[in-house]
């Protein structure tokens, strides 16, 4: 009988998660003697944060699903963590690869360091220095414990040095969730989202917010909106929105300060890239579309007080703007005046998983 040899598990749980393991899964599967697994945790389960991406991005079904849900920190980890070690006994894979800095992420990473199983970290290295932020603690534990880190620009690399990681252990490899956008970006057409959103190229912002310190405290929230209000009085802004956020809108009593803005739920991959690709701005406390507008060559607001991703800084398009009223206003104004400089870093070229397959490759084989 022709076995595989070679068992990688690949873990998929949060939105952001899917656009990074779909085009590693396909760089990989024409690999002689691999077996993939894939395996969703279900952290994220609506339709539109789940099962919709995995859809859209040609990933397979997950083999399996360990239908997790929401819950505290605590519980949410604890539940991938009991769930994962079960498919890892009854799987024995020889690597289990894991992206990104969602709790899902840590928790598998955890339980395989535990039984003994090397640990490939694609989007490792990236440090905010702020460990308020639970997707910090998710980073700093995941690279302590993995045997190869894939990082996405060198101030991952440094990062990881400083910490004491062993040069070898450490791959510059690029962003390959650039690699996913790149490869969509020509479905990505405004007459996707006309049913829902009133807009014209080039000619409105584009907002996404649901970090727990912008949108759980209502003062640090209504500053933000208040800003978001007096945007929309001069610039159409499209608003899709997080379910963790909706709930808050509603508990605050902020819907006013929504009343010019055009609110859609969650989008799907490819709607959410046509809305983004065509922008004239972006304004967001999100990590991926802190790149992804850099990719595209679209200012980014970023309404945080710092970002785990200064290359998209220093070589992209995105400002730090925090998030009282005034510095998002100022922003704006800046950001719509001026001319910004299209930048990409370097390896952010789409060719990103081929290099990850390559090196997943050698570390298994040889
Ligand atoms: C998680 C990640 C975050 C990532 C974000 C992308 C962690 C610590 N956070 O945050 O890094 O940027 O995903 O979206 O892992 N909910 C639903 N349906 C869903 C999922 C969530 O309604 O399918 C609601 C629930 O009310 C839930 C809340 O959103 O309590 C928060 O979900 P959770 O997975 O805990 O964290 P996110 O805020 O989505």
């Amino acid at each position: 009988m022709n076995r595989p040899q070679k068992t990688i598990l690949h873990v998929v749980g949060a939105r952001p998660n899917y656009m990074k393991i779909a085009p590693l899964m396909d760089a990989l599967k024409s690999v002689p003697g691999l077996r993939q697994v894939l395996v969703n945790t279900g952290q994220h389960y609506d339709e539109a944060m789940a099962k919709g991406f995995i859809r859209e991005l040609s990933l397979p079904m997950p083999d399996r699903d360990l239908e997790v849900g929401s819950a505290t920190h605590a519980v949410q980890t604890g539940n991938v963590m009991i769930r994962f070690e079960q498919v890892c006994l009854d799987e024995r894979p020889d690597l289990v690869v894991v992206v990104g800095d969602v709790n899902s992420t840590m928790a598998a990473t955890l339980v395989a360091a535990k039984l003994l199983i090397p640990v490939a970290h694609v989007e490792a290295g990236l440090r905010s220095n702020d460990r308020t932020m639970p997707e910090e603690i998710n980073r700093i534990v995941t690279d302590r414990l993995a045997d190869l880190l894939l990082t996405p620009s060198p101030d991952g690399n440094d990062n990881l040095l400083r910490e004491g990681v062993p040069a070898e252990r450490i791959h510059l490899v690029g962003n390959i969730m650039i690699d996913t956008l790149y490869r969509h970006l020509p479905l990505a057409t405004l007459d996707r989202v006309a049913d829902r959103v009133t807009i014209r190229d080039g000619e409105y912002a584009v907002l996404t917010l649901h970090r727990p310190s912008n949108v759980d405290v209502p003062g640090t929230f209504r500053g933000i909106l208040t800003a978001i209000a007096a945007i929309a009085a001069e610039m159409p802004v499209v608003f899709p929105v997080h379910p963790r956020t909706q709930a808050r809108v509603k508990e605050f009593g902020l819907g006013e300060l929504l009343k010019d803005v055009q609110v859609t739920g969650p989008l799907g991959y490819i709607d959410f890239l046509s809305l983004t690709s065509h922008a004239k701005l972006v304004l967001t406390d999100s990590g991926g579309l802190q790149e992804e507008s850099t990719a595209l060559g679209i200012p980014c607001l970023t309404l945080r007080e710092n970002t785990e991703r200064p290359v998209t800084v220093s070589q992209g398009t995105n400002a730090i703007v925090g998030t009282k009223t005034a510095d998002i206003i100022a922003g704006y104004r800046a950001a719509v005046s001026g001319r910004v400089e299209k930048r990409r870093p370097d390896l952010w070229d789409g060719q990103t998983a081929r290099r990850v397959a390559a090196i997943l490759q050698r570390f298994l084989f040889g």
